[in-house]
């Protein structure tokens, strides 16, 4: 291994907080260890790097977190990142505290705010992907996603029990910024008569031919809405159409909202943190910056910034037709 002059790695988790988090840091925090560097957490994401919120870690401080939800570094989105000179006085910080490295778990607003810093500072900077939204190129899955889906699938599984007794449908709102991912998976693993989600304009159509011509002697029934700004609007707007055009349906609207970036992380998200992990300080080692690593089939991969945060993640138009299909 090519060993670049790095001796001390900043640690953040900035943006939205995702399961599996903390099994991330751990990693890091463990690896940089294991190569004899030092390690410095930073408080609150880039919002903490400008306020100089940093301490060193060492072993200890990550004992007992692999299997905790949230981040032990806490997070979040920072306005003031968004400007220069908010980014030069978080440069001061690193170089006061002699931080020479930076590992930064989180979304594709994280990278966008560590691809300009990196370039403006000439700073070595690897992301991890860290979000329940599974809305960036580069990983087959992002960190936190799978608790996410899980989560989901659990609360919609209990949502149908009391849709059965009522002989109800039900709108079901999972989050997901824009991007249908969350919705996509959890709609075939719960039975979802149907998914809204912004990368397919067809859905609401869908849903209304599904009802109109659809078999009549359903009892319950889910449909999952991915929340955004998408055609159809969240869930209550969804749920106002179908109640209009089919007022016969007793129809309900359930947002799950924050419990999905909540909970233990799966198994997945932590050993897809903890390999990403030891990778993202591998690669500052190797002299790598700028790259976001991920795993696509099964193999660890580094991504730029710029294409990390793209938001063009496909949707695969079979996962939409099975919905359709198993729906009958
Ligand atoms: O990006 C993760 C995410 O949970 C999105 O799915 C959601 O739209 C957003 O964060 C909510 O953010 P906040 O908790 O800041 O309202």
């Amino acid at each position: 291994m090519k060993m670049a002059q790095i001796k001390n790695i900043g640690l953040i988790t900035s943006g939205g907080d995702a399961p599996g988090m903390n099994a991330a840091i751990r990693a890091v925090v463990r690896a940089a260890l294991f190569y004899d560097l030092e390690i410095t957490g930073i408080r609150r994401g880039f919002e903490g790097m400008i306020n100089g919120d940093f301490f060193p870690m060492n072993r200890r401080s990550v004992s007992n977190i692999i299997q905790r939800g949230g981040t032990v570094l806490k997070t979040a989105r920072s306005a003031r990142f968004l400007d220069y000179e908010g980014r030069k006085a978080a440069y001061e910080q690193l170089k006061k505290f002699n931080v020479d490295a930076l590992i930064a778990i989180g979304g594709d607003g994280t990278f966008r705010g560590a691809k300009a810093f990196g370039e403006e500072f000439d700073f070595p900077i690897i992301g991890l992907p860290g979000t329940i939204d599974n809305d960036l190129l580069g990983t087959d899955f992002t960190i936190g996603y799978d608790t996410a889906i899980n989560t989901v699938i659990n609360a919609v599984d209990k949502i149908r029990d009391t849709a059965e007794s009522h002989d109800r449908l039900f709108i079901v709102e999972v989050m997901g910024k824009d991007c249908g991912m969350i919705a996509l998976r959890t709609g075939i693993a719960a039975g979802a008569e149907a998914i809204l989600i912004p990368e397919n304009k067809s859905g609401m159509l869908k849903l209304i031919d599904r009802l109109e011509n659809g078999r009549k002697d359903k009892t319950s029934r889910i449909v999952i809405v991915a929340e955004g700004e998408n055609e159809e609007g969240g869930a209550f707007e969804v749920g106002r159409h179908v109640k209009e055009k089919f007022p016969h349906l007793d129809t309900r609207v359930s947002i799950l909202g924050h419990i999905q970036r909540g909970g233990k992380p799966t198994c997945m998200d932590r050993v897809l943190a903890s390999r990403t992990g030891v990778a993202a300080v591998e690669a500052l080692m190797e002299g790598r910056k700028g790259e976001m690593v991920g795993i696509i089939r099964d193999e660890i991969v580094f991504t730029p910034f710029e294409n990390a945060c793209k938001h063009n993640t496909e949707i695969d138009p079979n996962m939409i037709r099975i919905v359709e299909m198993l729906s009958l």
